[in-house]
């Protein structure tokens, strides 16, 4: 097992560029935003300094507003579409996209301290350093997808993108996506099929609604207030919201370690009574995004769903971002246990869990990306939350699944969960970082 440690390693040291590390070579030669903080994960188990790095690195790229974009450009590279020069975002150093990806960074930065607090001393007093220049910033960008996104006012915030969900093709986009005009699209040229085969990526029908959904926020120069007004889809995602919720709560964490290490922080007084105004508006947004994930539970699936905000409605399409809110542990003893039997079920139709759409669906594909694929990512998620709701037999079945594809496949992007067979980009840092994570 030693020799797939020293792999994981390498396909992080391979996928640094210096402070940051790329997804993988080519298909995606930058920064993105969720990538990054789980990355981070896997650099703290060796790393922790370097860990630390690649999140100041991702904040290089915080808006004004307080967005954290999908994407840093901090380098230029024209081997992937769209760049810096077809987002023109008014972020220019560093470039970047004008959307966002979900929010994991707090909570990769609670483990990443959580950690460091059984090491060296050293290791934790600079690990609450790090925490504490990112603890601002980090409150700053949940802050601003209240103010731009809960349009209804109600904790359930709204993606304007499938990009924005890092779900790209998940069924549930897919009646939303009809309703996303392509007339004025102008001509350009995809180049995410020069590295990865077409059947395992979004069809050119949902690319060219990706790409008028860009170039309508670019006419609005990304303005968030407006892009509120034009975008054509708005919808609230299962897994946005339940991993808001849990990073609130990490937040909460963080600024509680914060609070009581004043003295070793050598915090000022007003340092100090800062952060313990962000403890209270912490507990707000907490209670806020409850009530906003209460409202995503869908009685005929007997799950959590996305919800359309345009048209008013829970979309009924059952995926594995269901399961993200034993993550967020926010479901009650009673859903809990609906949504573990729904997993049981699940995984008794696969070989390797978990699929990120119901596999007894007809749309079921099992190699194109996010409608049916495993993605080891999600499944750390998911079975760290069995684990908190105590369903210890299942989470060590999603940990069983994990290890024997890395062990079989290697660090592919993701997973066939009929075959187990690696698909998409290959060397892939987050898979390594979860591998190193979880199964030191
Ligand atoms: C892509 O280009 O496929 C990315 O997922 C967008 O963030």
């Amino acid at each position: 097992y030693r020799k797939t440690i020293v792999s994981a390693r390498d396909v992080l040291r391979k996928n640094d560029r210096g402070g940051y590390t790329v997804p993988t070579d080519g298909l995606y030669p930058f920064q993105w935003n969720w990538d990054a903080s789980f990355t981070a994960l896997g650099w703290s188990t060796w790393k922790p300094e370097r860990a630390w790095a690649e999140l100041h690195m991702l904040f290089k790229g915080q808006w004004d507003d307080g967005m954290i974009p999908s994407i840093v450009f901090h380098q230029y590279d024209d081997r992937y579409f769209p760049g810096p020069d077809t987002w023109q975002s008014p972020k220019v150093d560093p470039p970047t996209t004008g959307i966002t990806q979900p929010p994991v960074v707090a909570s990769c930065a609670r483990y990443i301290l959580q950690v460091s607090q059984h090491g060296d001393e050293d290791v934790h007093l600079r690990g609450l350093r790090n925490a504490y220049t990112l603890f601002h910033p980090i409150l700053r960008y949940h802050r601003w997808f209240y103010k731009a996104r809960d349009h209804k006012k109600m904790g359930r915030v709204s993606i304007h993108h499938p990009w924005e969900s890092g779900m790209d093709n998940s069924p549930s986009w897919d009646e939303a996506l009809e309703h996303v005009s392509t007339d004025n699209l102008p001509n350009y040229q995809r180049k995410d099929l020069m590295h990865v085969d077409a059947d395992e990526r979004p069809t050119q029908t949902q690319y060219d609604r990706f790409m008028s959904l860009v170039f309508s926020f670019r006419d609005v120069n990304y303005d968030y207030a407006q892009c509120a007004q034009v975008s054509q889809f708005q919808v609230a995602d299962t897994c946005v919201n339940a991993l808001l919720l849990k990073a609130n709560k990490d937040l909460a964490w963080i600024c509680a370690k914060l609070i009581s290490h004043h003295k070793r922080l050598s915090l000022s007084l007003e340092e100090l009574e800062a952060l313990k105004s962000a403890q209270r508006e912490l507990r707000e947004l907490i209670d806020l995004s409850s009530r906003g994930m209460d409202s995503l539970w869908n009685d005929e699936l007997g799950m959590y769903s996305c919800y359309d905000e345009r048209m008013d409605k829970l979309i009924n399409v059952p995926t594995s971002s269901a399961f993200l809110a034993l993550y967020a542990r926010h479901p009650d003893r009673v859903r809990a246990r609906q949504l573990a039997d729904k997993l049981a079920h699940w995984l008794d139709q696969v070989k390797y869990g978990v699929p990120s759409y119901d596999p007894e669906s007809p749309m079921f594909d099992s190699v194109r990306y996010w409608r049916g694929p495993v993605w080891l990512v999600v499944n750390w998620m998911i079975a760290e939350g069995l684990e908190a709701y105590e369903f210890f037999e299942l989470a060590e079945r999603v940990r069983r699944d994990s290890r024997a594809l890395i062990k079989e496949a290697g660090s592919y992007e993701y997973f066939d969960p009929m075959t187990g067979e690696g698909c998409g980009g290959n060397c892939f840092s987050w898979t390594s970082a979860i591998q190193l994570f979880w199964f030191p």
